[in-house]
Parts: C-alpha cells; sequence; structure tokens
C-alpha cells in the first residue's frame, strides 16, 4: 500500500487526477471504475481541464460507477447516473454508451446485479478503481457487516450513511433506503485501486481501515489485502 498525505484538497485532486490521466495515457483503451460522492469532484475537475487542453483523449475508454440508488432514475438529479454525466462524462469525449451505472431502477435487482458483474468480466475486469469512503468505512455502499458480499447487490443503506447523504437531498427523508452497489469482488479484482479521502472526520475510519485489523465491519479494510492499493488523503 502506498499511503500519501497531503495537506489540501486541491493537491489530493491533482494526484489523484494524474494517477487517472497516466492509466489513460499508457492505456487509452482502459476500463475506469468510477465513483460518485463529494471526494472526487476536484480529481474530476482535473481530468476536465487535462481533457480541454487537449493533454487527454478519453475516446477509447470505458468506464464502470461502483453503485446506484434504487429507485431513481438517471434524470433524477440526485441520481449518480446524473451526476457522472454532469460532473464528469459530458465534459470529456468517453463515448456515452461505454459508461455503466448500475440501474436502480429494475424490478429484479438480483437480476440486475448478475448482468453488471458479467459487464465488468466481459469488459476483463477494472484497471484502475477510484474509491471514496464513507464514515462508517464504506466503499461503494458496502456497508459495514458480518461478512464481505462479493457480487453486485442491493443493500439497505446504514442510517449514518442516509444522514451523512441527505445533504444532496433537500431533506432527509427523500434520501431513498436502499441502493445496489459493485461487490467486493470486482473492487478486489481491479489492478490498481485508488482510495481518496479529505477532511478530519474521516481522520478516524481511514487509521480504522489502513491500520486496523481486516474486518466486514470496516469494509475498506478489506483493500490492505489488495496487491496495488494508494490511498490519498488530506486533513485539509
Ligand atoms: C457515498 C458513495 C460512496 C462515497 C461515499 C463518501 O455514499 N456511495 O461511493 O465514497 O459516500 O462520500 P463523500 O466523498 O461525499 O464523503
Amino acid at each position: 500500500m502506498r499511503f500519501i498525505t497531503v495537506d489540501s484538497y486541491e493537491k489530493l485532486s491533482t494526484k489523484a487526477a494524474n494517477i487517472i490521466a497516466a492509466q489513460v495515457i499508457s492505456k487509452p483503451n482502459s476500463i475506469l471504475g468510477l465513483a460518485t460522492g463529494s471526494s472526487p469532484l476536484g480529481t474530476y475537475a482535473k481530468l476536465v481541464e487535462y481533457y480541454k487542453s487537449g493533454e487527454l483523449d478519453f475516446s477509447e475508454a470505458t468506464s464502470v460507477n461502483l453503485d446506484e440508488y434504487v429507485g431513481l432514475t438517471g434524470e433524477n438529479d440526485q441520481s449518480y447516473r446524473y451526476f457522472m454525466n454532469t460532473n464528469f462524462f459530458q465534459h470529456i469525449n468517453i463515448p456515452i454508451e461505454r459508461t455503466a451505472v448500475p440501474n436502480g431502477c429494475v424490478a429484479d435487482l438480483k437480476a440486475e446485479g448478475e448482468r453488471y458483474d458479467k459487464h465488468i468480466q466481459d469488459l476483463g475486469g477494472i484497471d484502475i478503481q477510484l474509491l471514496g469512503i464513507g464514515f462508517d468505512g464504506h466503499i461503494g455502499f458496502n456497508e459495514p457487516d458480518e461478512v464481505f458480499i462479493k457480487e453486485t447487490h442491493e443493500v439497505d443503506l446504514d442510517a449514518s450513511t442516509i444522514e451523512a447523504n441527505a445533504r444532496f437531498f433537500a431533506s432527509e427523508e427523500e434520501v431513498p433506503r436502499k441502493a445496489i452497489t459493485m461487490g467486493m469482488g470486482a473492487i478486489m479484482n481491479a489492478k490498481k485501486v485508488l482510495l481518496i479521502a479529505n477532511g478530519k472526520g474521516k481522520k478516524d475510519i481511514i487509521e480504522k481501515s489502513f491500520f486496523g485489523p481486516i474486518t466486514p465491519k470496516v469494509p475498506a479494510s478489506i483493500l490492505q489485502l489488495h496487491p496495488d492499493l494508494t490511498v490519498i488523503y488530506s486533513e485539509n
């Protein structure tokens, strides 16, 4: 594991963007595993900047996102599909049909999970997976549990996650209670994993995740077993 500490969100975003840029430059048809949340916003903004200045080309890239709320369509401005389109995809030249986000609006979420895992498998797996981390240690929406779940699956969101994500919604009642998330299988199979976190509030969970015991009660702790993990943390 490479654990990098920086002293600003700007530096964190530049470093993370540079790692992703290096991946796309060295392998233009990379499979990029992407994340939502506030942490990656600066990284996406930097990558858009590199694209606009002609330094990066996403025309051969493919993406797979980690998760989606159950019941929100891509047109809903709180959905993760909408987030990705507006914060990243619309500003670069990745073909939109090669961007995937789990569909949280299907009746059979189990079948959707199987379809999503097959899609990732058919792509040959993920080259680099970008991750944020929840205050309870969740990655994607893999919440603390008794076990690590391998497949893409439906989850009941923890009360603390609902509370933390309420800031994006008009009220806490509007936050969906369920989501569909990539499981630990696809994440751990990614060739590289890049986790970013910022703010003093994440310090405790970062310590537990990367310097504590490996346990499904702290989902991100499984990443300690990944052979190519980079964590970038900024207290500010
Ligand atoms: C959300 C997402 C995660 C994200 C996490 C942290 O619930 N499902 O993928 O990493 O919360 O979000 P933030 O970066 O806004 O702190």
